[in-house]
């Protein structure tokens, strides 16, 4: 074996190659009956910690109950996960924001507003959060570390813009399907109609919005961000559906208003939105 011996500087003799740390041995398999009556009652997370589980159970002498709890445990945990990472996915929420890179010093809503709103509770009682306020004053943030906290708590939520919830609803139009894509939007315990009124919005765009408004009334929550007041809908929307809508989103809703300089100019003239270039 060729290498480069290092030395000990007090002794300048060389130091002993480290022992390779002794890995511990693969557990045996399962027998092959228990794996295929795992297969079949479609238990594959058990499936997958039966082997180690079975081994330190084994070595440990552990109380089968015990040995039963645990191989269930793994189950019920694999399960969650999965569903999580599912309802994650079906969420289709745009960045990936979090509370995680959340500054609640850098935001204008009150810290007990945003800790009492991080409680979720409000979701449970089926009430509904506007959040209005010039651009650029963490909205959408915020409203989408609340998705992904929901989505934690294995709620299901659904992230619409107001052009893809009407390009979403239109498409349904044309195959007569609009009951069915509106009670498939109002499954999810949030749904969040993110930016409404950063465009002008039709006949089409107020419809859907009043649909989705209607049928999430009293059963689910809604989380609308905006740069108006939802009191003000009716000025970029036909005022008949607006008005419809916004009675029924603001019946049981919690107004949050942000206010301030936009965070992005703030970013942007202090040369943090970009990493320098090298
Ligand atoms: N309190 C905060 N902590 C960390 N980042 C923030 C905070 N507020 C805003 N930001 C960041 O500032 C930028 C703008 O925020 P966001 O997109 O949420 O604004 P907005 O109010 O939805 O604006 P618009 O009305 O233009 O859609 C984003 O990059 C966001 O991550
Ligand atoms: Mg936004």
């Amino acid at each position: 074996m060729t290498g480069i011996a290092l030395l000990d500087p007090e002794t300048d003799q060389p130091v002993p190659a480290p022992s390779p740390v002794p890995s511990s041995p693969a557990p045996p398999p399962i027998p092959a009956d228990l794996e295929s009556v795992l297969k079949r009652m479609r238990f594959p997370y058990l499936r997958k910690a039966a082997p180690d589980v079975l081994a330190t159970a084994r070595s440990q002498r552990w109380d089968p109950a015990e040995v039963l709890r645990i191989l269930l445990e793994e189950e019920i945990k694999g399960r969650e996960a999965a569903t999580r990472r599912s309802h994650r996915k079906q969420a289709n929420l745009p960045t990936g924001k979090t509370f995680s890179s959340w500054r609640e010093e850098d935001s204008s809503i009150p810290a007990p507003t945003q800790q009492a709103l991080m409680t979720l509770e409000w979701v449970g009682r089926s009430e509904n959060l506007a959040i209005a306020g010039p651009s650029g004053t963490g909205k959408s943030h915020f409203a989408e570390a609340l998705a992904h906290k929901a989505i934690d708590r294995g709620m299901q939520v659904a992230w619409f813009s107001l052009e893809s919830l009407t390009a979403h609803v239109g498409r349904a139009t044309v195959d007569n399907s609009v009951a069915k894509a509106i009670a498939k939007i109002t499954r999810a315990n949030l749904i969040i109609l993110d930016d409404i009124g950063m465009l002008p919005s039709g006949q089409a765009a107020a419809e859907a919005f009043y649909r989705v408004i209607d049928a999430a009334y009293e059963r689910r929550s809604v989380i609308v961000t905006s740069n108006l007041h939802p009191s003000g809908f009716d000025s970029i929307m036909p005022k008949t559906l607006a008005t419809a809508a916004v009675d029924r989103l603001l019946h049981h809703a919690h107004i949050v208003l942000t206010e301030g300089s936009s965070l992005r100019l703030t970013q942007a003239t202090t040369g943090k939105g970009v990493k320098p270039l090298h």
